[in-house]
């Protein structure tokens, strides 16, 4: 069987990481795309250079020619500007909104058969923004963002109880932003509700942390926003898709009718599988967690507004 091929638009930080994250896994053949001439061509080179040590047989190219998007399964749009210290993802909406609608345009004309997972921040709008430009179904269009907001939550609460972070579920919902909805009630280890393990307190904290954990990244850094935990999840998207694998993850889906909403983009479990959003699954929420969704929502309806699509 011919290994699928995705292709990766934005071969920044973000972008070259999940570029090596689906090669060392063996997860289909990848292209990279960036718009600075041989950047993509040279990560990709320097990355099949190290097939031969980590052994993995599948083919990393890279281009600056959107023409090699052709014949792509999935493409993955990372192009944009990252965060620096003291901006919000909000901050980044009028230059990252151009430049998804140019990828989104070459994307519609090379390879129209295409899944399209989209990366760029501020992320839930540039979802809504890809979806209307693409003209796609919405079940083949899905933002990276809960599956990165949720990794984070399960990495703190395993150091926080000193625990494997393979027994550690989590779920955070809502938009990608501060206020992104972390579930303490879905916060299990090994099946054991969170708040049977740490106090009250403590759960407090690592929700609070969640929630501002990308800043905290780009206080430390300086220069950028995070890249390693946000390509993994990428990955880890992107082998759901590829491999059919109907993961549950919490992922930038349309609702409309779902969750009571009427036709926005934000973070909620979904069932991914090679049709891209395969089923949104409708969690209980309480009065609070309720109250904290319609919040986040209204957030992103609101950033929405100023960009007029
Ligand atoms: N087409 C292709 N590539 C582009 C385009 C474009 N129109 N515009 C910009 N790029 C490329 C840049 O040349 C750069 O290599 O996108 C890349 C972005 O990489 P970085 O600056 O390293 O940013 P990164 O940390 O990867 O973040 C990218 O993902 O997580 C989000 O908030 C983050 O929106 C940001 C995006």
């Amino acid at each position: 069987m011919a290994r699928k091929k995705v292709s990766i638009v934005g071969a920044g930080h973000v972008g070259s990481h999940a570029a090596l994250w689906l090669a060392l896994k063996e997860i289909s053949d990848v292209m990279l795309i960036d718009i600075v001439e041989g950047m993509a061509e040279g990560k990709a080179l320097d990355i099949m250079e190290a097939a031969p040590v980590e052994g993995f047989d599948v083919s990393v190219r890279g281009s600056s020619d959107y023409g090699d998007l052709a014949a792509s399964d999935l493409v993955i749009i990372t192009a944009g500007l990252p965060r620096k210290p003291g901006m919000t993802r909000s901050d980044l909406i009028g230059k990252n909104a151009a430049i998804v609608k140019s990828v989104v345009e070459q994307v519609v004309m090379h390879c129209p058969q295409a899944l399209l997972m989209v990366v760029t921040n501020p992320l839930d709008v540039m979802v809504h923004a890809a979806w209307k430009i693409s003209g796609l179904p919405p079940e083949r269009i899905v933002g990276m963002a809960g599956a990165l907001d949720s990794a984070r939550l399960r990495a703190f609460v395993a150091m926080e109880l000193g625990v494997s972070v393979e027994d550690v579920q989590a779920m955070v919902i809502g938009g990608h932003g501060d206020e992104m909805v972390p579930l303490r009630r879905y916060t299990t280890v090994s099946g054991i509700p969170v708040e049977r393990l740490l106090s009250p307190g403590k759960v407090d904290a690592v929700m609070e942390r969640t929630k501002k954990a990308g800043g905290e990244i780009v206080s430390l850094l300086k220069t950028g926003s995070a890249f390693y935990a946000p390509s993994a999840c990428v990955a880890e998207m992107a082998e759901a898709i590829i491999r059919d694998k109907k993961r549950i993850i919490p992922c930038a889906a349309y609702c409309k009718g779902r969750y009571g909403l009427d036709g926005v983009f934000v973070g909620v479990p979904v069932r991914l599988g090679e049709r891209g959003v395969e089923e949104i699954i409708e969690i209980d929420l309480d009065t609070e967690e309720r109250k904290a969704f319609d919040n986040s929502v209204a957030a992103i309806k609101k950033l929405a507004a100023e960009l007029k699509f």
